[in-house]
């Protein structure tokens, strides 16, 4: 029986590699794909949702929730990594804009249809998550497990030097998520960062004469410009790929269950996730904190994750 799955994301084009993985996985029902503001404004990122399900054609076709803007509007966004469509200006057309609920009232619509069958991979700010939770208290109880890519325990911030971007993004939302009575597991910085790819990663790709291909070749060369342009490196990291891999080989992962939570101000601290490890703490544990990955295996869950959607497309 394939898992039902809700992806909230912010394409990104990380986010389009994870979407292009999970949409052809018959491990996996995507229910819905809901849209988030972060690496591009919410409407953007709605647009861009429905576009890479178009281009991808998958054979079945989740429902897709539309992001709506917060007055706590993200103060960031990562067109300069994403490029400032959010998908590397591959200038992916949308050729009819499906009328689309809210993501968290789809999100509550759906946890709601299957009481604790669905697990939700937040591939974005937790913005989403957050008003869900907040729209339907009772759905916290109902969820299945929250996949979460976000934070940085043991390692440096990508948004500040303390911060990962997707906690930074929506920080009340985040500290929410983490104190809401869900089952939980963080993805961080920690594990996202340890897989790596080069450039051999485009000659793996899928070929461009299959739809998830003609998207990836589209999209994925520009992270490269991106990483070498505004990061200096060579390589790059797929971070919700990564987390996708997490949801489907939680084995190749060492996880922690601590107490977690979430800096809400501070001009330096903002974003940053704590945790606290004394004996004394209390909660004792709120979230499954993955520190430890094969990350080789990850990697190559990756790559054959895309050859696999290009056989399908
Ligand atoms: O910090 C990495 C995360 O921020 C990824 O989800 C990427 O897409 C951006 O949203
Ligand atoms: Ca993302």
């Amino acid at each position: 029986m394939p898992r039902k799955l809700i992806i909230d994301c912010d394409p990104g084009i990380d986010d389009a590699v994870a979407l292009a993985m999970a949409l052809f996985d018959p491990r996996l029902e995507v229910v819905a794909v809901t849209a988030v503001a972060g690496n591009v404004p919410a409407e953007r990122a709605t647009l861009n949702v429905q576009a890479i399900i178009e281009q991808l054609d998958p054979p079945r076709y989740p429902r897709v929730g539309a992001a709506t803007a917060s007055d706590q509007a993200p103060s960031v966004n990562a067109r300069h990594i994403h490029g400032d469509d959010g998908l590397g200006n591959a200038g992916l057309q949308v050729s009819q804009l499906a009328r689309q609920h809210p993501s968290e009232k789809l999100i509550c619509d759906e946890v709601r249809a299957a009481p604790g069958e669905v697990t939700i991979l937040c591939l974005g700010p937790l913005t989403n998550i957050a008003r869900a939770l907040s729209r339907d208290p009772a759905i916290a109880a109902q969820m299945g497990r929250l996949i979460i890519m976000g934070g940085a325990v043991n390692c440096i911030g990508n948004i500040t030097p303390s911060a990962e971007f997707n906690i930074f993004c929506d920080p009340q939302s985040a500290r929410e998520v983490f104190r809401s009575p869900t089952s939980k597991t963080l993805v961080p910085l920690d594990v996202t960062g340890q897989a790596t790819f080069s450039l051999g990663l485009l000659e793996q790709l899928p070929s461009e004469f299959t739809r998830a291909g003609k998207l990836l070749r589209k999209v994925v060369p520009f992270l490269f410009r991106a990483y070498r342009r505004e990061l200096g490196l060579e390589s790059i990291h797929i971070h919700d790929a990564v987390a996708l891999v997490a949801a489907l080989h939680p084995e190749l992962f060492g996880t922690h269950d601590l107490a977690g939570d979430v800096e809400t101000s501070g001009e330096l601290t903002t974003g940053v996730t704590v945790f606290d490890r004394r004996e004394s703490a209390r909660p004792r544990g709120n979230i499954e904190v993955a520190l430890e990955v094969d990350a080789a295996a990850a990697a190559d869950c990756i790559v054959r994750g895309l050859a696999d959607a290009g056989k399908q497309s």
